[in-house]
């Protein structure tokens, strides 16, 4: 199976890569932040929980995100592979999906990490928030707040992944096709 992981800071284009890579490489998207917005919308207690938590640009816990992510796996599909948007986020999420893809006998293959500075980011979350309607969109100290929590919780993932040999960097900034075609190159040297 091609399982990948696309990591990298709030704002650095994961799901928007996601969406091409899946088309591309007939892949399917697990996005844990969309599983948690789709929660909220539909109100349920998981939802209602997690919402105080992302408004504040904070984790929700480990046990929930992974709880979804199983499930996920558990749902009877026909892929070829999945791509991982935005989990794992924290060690013991990332020692979790090793664990759960072990069983499966289906390894990450690849992390493909998005390199984008930090004005560059806020510039783009905070064009996104006139529109996107998410809380954790509307300003910057909630944006200063998710970028925190990428440096503490979530970068020290680079380590554990290039200590496997999986970790690729990959230049955010440039024009979406652009930043595709290098993380397509990526793929390709890994299919
Ligand atoms: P999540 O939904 O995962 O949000 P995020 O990681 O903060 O990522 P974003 O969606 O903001 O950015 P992205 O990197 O996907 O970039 P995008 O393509 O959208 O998480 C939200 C919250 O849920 C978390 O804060 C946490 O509370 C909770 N959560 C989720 N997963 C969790 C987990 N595993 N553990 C614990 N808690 C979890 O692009 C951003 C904007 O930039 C868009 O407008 C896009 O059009 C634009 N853009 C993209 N690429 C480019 C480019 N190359 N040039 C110019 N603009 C671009």
């Amino acid at each position: 199976m091609l399982n990948i992981v696309l990591f990298g800071p709030p704002g650095s284009g994961k799901g928007t890569q996601a969406e091409s890579i899946i088309r591309n490489y007939n892949l399917l998207h697990l996005s844990t932040g969309d599983m948690l917005r789709a929660e909220i919308a539909a109100q349920t207690k998981l939802g209602l929980e997690a919402k105080t938590l992302m408004d504040r640009g904070e984790l929700v816990p480990d046990s929930v995100v992974i709880g979804m992510i199983e499930n996920r796996l558990d749902a009877p599909s026909q892929t070829v592979g999945f791509v991982f948007d935005g989990f794992p986020r924290t060690v013991k999420q990332a020692e979790a999906l090793d664990a759960l893809l072990a069983t499966r006998k289906a390894p990450i293959r690849l992390v493909l990490s998005l390199v984008v500075g930090e004005e560059e980011l806020t510039r783009r979350i905070i064009a996104r928030g006139k529109t996107s309607g998410r809380a954790d969109d509307q300003n910057e100290e909630i944006v200063k707040n998710r970028v925190v929590e990428y440096r503490n919780k979530t970068e020290p993932l680079a380590k554990y992944y290039a200590a496997q040999g999986k970790l690729k960097e990959v230049k955010g900034e440039a024009r979406v096709e652009e930043v595709l075609a290098d993380l397509c190159k990526e793929i390709d040297a890994v299919k």
